[in-house]
Parts: structure tokens; sequence; C-alpha cells
């Protein structure tokens, strides 16, 4: 592969890949690789130190297969480890923060829900974006213990996940929340089943588009955006896990034309 070619992007496992398909739709001259560590996931449940190690791992692959810019597209990992990779890496990182600030400004109820990982609501970053703009806020953090693995095993529509949902989302229909933040990027995949639970007035924000418009801001900064199609454009995809989930993610991408269909995905 040459160098400085790829956008990289990496997760936990396969959640980010809803991060990667913003990106993939926003800048179609950009050719990527997207790294999911499944092995290790969830990320979720380990110490800072473990997911610092991970993420640096994650960074070597990416930047040996020729990343010019690397998106973090797992909230805990963002959270716990981007200040370590920019300190000491030097190539641009992109990362994917909870949308606390957009929620809380537009809540009319002042009152928001944010479900998350257990490592992202503890993470210092977290509480000091939270505390600037949550003051006059009600908060309703849930931690959404279980989904990331049940999402792992493309386990998306089950009883299990829905019973689970349930039991997250009650306190924040109580609290009468009119924004729901998802706090892992992951979790974009459960939401047919999140509106089918929630009541209507509630309005889900992810943060997909806005990374992939934070990464072609940083692309144009560093000039290093494509802007005419010298080569085909290729997606590699690899997972150091069973792929059959993600090879199910891409065909329902393409199908719904969030993807070309004659775009180059390998998945591995
Ligand atoms: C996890 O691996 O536990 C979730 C990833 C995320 O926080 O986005």
């Amino acid at each position: 592969m040459q160098k400085n070619q790829y956008i990289g992007v990496f997760d936990s496992g396969i959640g980010g890949i809803s991060i990667w398909k913003e990106i993939v739709q926003l800048l179609p001259l950009e050719s990527t690789i997207y790294l999911a560590d499944s092995k290790h996931a969830p990320y979720g449940g380990k110490s800072q130190e473990e997911i610092t190690q991970l993420c640096i791992k994650n960074t070597e692959i990416l930047l040996q297969l020729g990343a010019k810019i690397i998106v973090v597209a797992c909230n805990t990992a963002t959270t716990n480890a981007i200040d370590y990779l920019r300190a000491n890496y030097n190539v641009p990182f992109i990362g994917i923060e909870p949308a606390i600030k957009p929620a809380a400004l537009q809540s009319k109820n002042k009152s928001i829900g944010i479900l998350a990982t257990k490592g992202t609501l503890n993470s210092r970053l977290f509480s000091t974006t939270s505390q600037r703009y949550t003051k006059e806020i009600d908060t309703i953090e849930v931690i959404g213990t279980g989904l990331v693995p049940l999402i792992e095993q493309g386990k998306i529509d089950s009883d299990e996940t829905k019973k689970l949902l349930i039991n997250y989302l009650a306190p924040m229909i109580e609290a009468n929340i009119d924004y729901l933040v998802l706090g892992c990027s992951h979790y974009p995949f459960l939401l047919p089943i999140l509106k089918e639970l929630l009541p209507k007035q509630v309005t889900i924000i992810d943060s997909g588009e806005a990374v992939a418009k934070q990464t072609r801001a940083i692309l144009e900064q560093e000039k290093t955006i494509k802007t005419e199609a010298l080569q085909p454009v290729k997606h590699h995809i690899y997972s150091n896990n069973v792929i059959d989930v993600l090879e199910a993610i891409i065909i329902r991408f393409r199908e719904s034309g969030h993807i070309p269909q004659k775009t180059a995905i390998e998945v591995s």
C-alpha cells in the first residue's frame, strides 16, 4: 500500500462502521482503511491504560498501512486515549465525543439522556464536557452494559437487546427527555429499536456526520485532501475476529444506497 494515501479509521469493533459510512459518503475520492479490533471488544469496561495500549497498537498498524489521518471512531477510545495519541504521533487524529453540547443547547424540556459505556462516562474528557454544557440541564446518564457485545454478535434486533434498552431508557422517559445522545459508535445500529421505544418527541443524536465533516476540514487544512480521482478509490476493512456481521452490514449499506454499488470494498 502507498504511504500517506488513506484515511485510517479504528474502533473496538464494528461500531465505527457507522462513522466510516459517513466519511465514505462525504469524501468520495478518498480511500480508507478500517480496523475493527473486535477481538478486544468491548473497550468500555477496560482501564485507561489498557485502552491506551490497544489504541497505540491500532495506530501503529494504520500508520504502517499508509494512513495520512486517523479517525478514532470509538467514544471510549477517544475519551481515554486521544490526548496520548496526539502527543505521541505525528499525524492528525479525529476523535468522536458524545454530542452533549448540541443536545443541551437545543433541549426545550431541559432534560437530556446520554447512553454510553462505563469507560466514556467515567472519563475526564466526558465529565469536563458535561460540566461545561449541562449546568442547567437534567442529564440522565446510563451505562449501556451488554449492548456492544450483542451488536458485535449481530444481535441488533434481538429480544435480548430490546429488553436491555427498555431498562436503560426507562429513567430517561421518566425524566421527560427530549434529546438522547448516543455516546458510543456502536449504538447508531440500534436506531430503529430506539425510535420504536422512545416517545416521538425525542431527537436522537449521533456523531457520525460531524466526525466526517471534521475529517474533511482537517484534510483541507493539512492540504492532503484528494481533489481528483487519480487512482481508483478502495476501501479495506480489516477485522481480527469473524467478519460475517461486518459483511452483512456492508451489504445492507450498499442495498440502502449509503455506499455506491460499485465502490471497491475488501473485507478480511
Ligand atoms: C466499546 O468498545 O465498549 C464501545 C466503543 C465506544 O465507546 O464507542
